[in-house]
């Protein structure tokens, strides 16, 4: 049985690619990057898990920042690339939204913030306010993603030039920041 599972899930990825495509196209721009300030106004308080804090405490917050470090300009020279703060070879990986088009960056949205909420949790613009929020098949219907390990691979591959390897669990618990309100449930 176990073929024509995997027939079926690769062909259900490929109309569903198919299809999200074809959305965007039809039903005008996908959802747009709105910045991690508005997902502080909701997600900072302590009681909830202080998200925002936990977010800029990690390495995600300095990505772009990293960029233009002693270790990148090596890094960089090693791959002819001569500023790795504008280079997209660099920035695919390093800042959320890179090469979007301009239509899906709100004024809110700042490269320098590096890989932010809505590289792992999807653009927000159409799920950041509160009546959406608050529901979560709607907050889901408008982008909102649970991040999985494929949603961490698209960036911590072996195409990132120092990459090591990457433990999922390991590295999901260095960066975890749930709301212990629905943990003790
Ligand atoms: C107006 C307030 C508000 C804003 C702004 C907001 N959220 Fe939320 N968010 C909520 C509420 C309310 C919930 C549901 C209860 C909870 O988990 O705290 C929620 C839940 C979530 C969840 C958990 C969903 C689940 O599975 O339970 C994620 C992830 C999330 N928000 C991410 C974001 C991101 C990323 C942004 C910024 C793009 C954002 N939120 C902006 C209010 C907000
Ligand atoms: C948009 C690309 C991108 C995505 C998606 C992404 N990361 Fe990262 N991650 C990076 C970059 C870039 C760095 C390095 C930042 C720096 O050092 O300046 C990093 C660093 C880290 C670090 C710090 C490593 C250390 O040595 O301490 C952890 C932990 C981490 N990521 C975990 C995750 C997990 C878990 C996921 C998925 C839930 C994920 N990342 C998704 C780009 C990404
Ligand atoms: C495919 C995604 C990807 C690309 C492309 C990428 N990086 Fe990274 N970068 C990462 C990730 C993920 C990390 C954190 C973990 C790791 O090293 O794999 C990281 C970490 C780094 C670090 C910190 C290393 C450390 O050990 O703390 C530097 C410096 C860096 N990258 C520079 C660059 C430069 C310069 C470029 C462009 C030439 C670049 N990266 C392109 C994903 C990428
Ligand atoms: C590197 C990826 C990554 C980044 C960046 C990130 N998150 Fe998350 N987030 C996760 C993962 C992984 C989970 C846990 C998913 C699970 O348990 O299935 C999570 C869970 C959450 C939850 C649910 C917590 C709970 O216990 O219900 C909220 C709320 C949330 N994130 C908000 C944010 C906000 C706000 C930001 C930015 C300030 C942010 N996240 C940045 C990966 C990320």
């Amino acid at each position: 049985m176990r073929r024509p599972i995997v027939g079926l899930s690769v062909g259900l990825a490929a109309l569903l690619a198919f299809a999200c495509t074809r959305g965007a196209a039809a039903d005008g721009p996908a959802h747009a990057y709105v910045g991690a300030e508005k997902c502080k106004m909701c997600h900072n308080s302590p009681a909830k898990g202080a998200q925002f804090t936990k977010w800029t405490e990690s390495k995600h917050a300095k990505a772009f920042v990293t960029l233009a470090g002693e270790e990148a300009k090596k890094v960089a020279a090693a791959k002819g690339v001569a500023d790795p703060q504008k280079d997209p070879q660099c920035l695919r990986c390093h800042v959320t939204g890179s090469g979007a088009p301009a239509d899906r960056l709100t004024d809110k949205y700042k490269a320098t913030d590096g890989v932010t909420c809505e590289s792992c949790h999807g653009p927000g613009s159409d799920y950041w306010k509160m009546d959406v929020m608050k529901d979560l098949t709607k907050a889901t219907a408008a982008g909102l993603m649970m991040p999985d390990e494929k949603t961490c691979t698209t960036c911590h591959n072996s195409e990132s030039p120092t990459f090591k390897g990457f433990d999922f669990a390991a590295m999901k618990a260095k960066i975890a920041h749930p709301n212990p309100a629905k943990a003790a449930k």
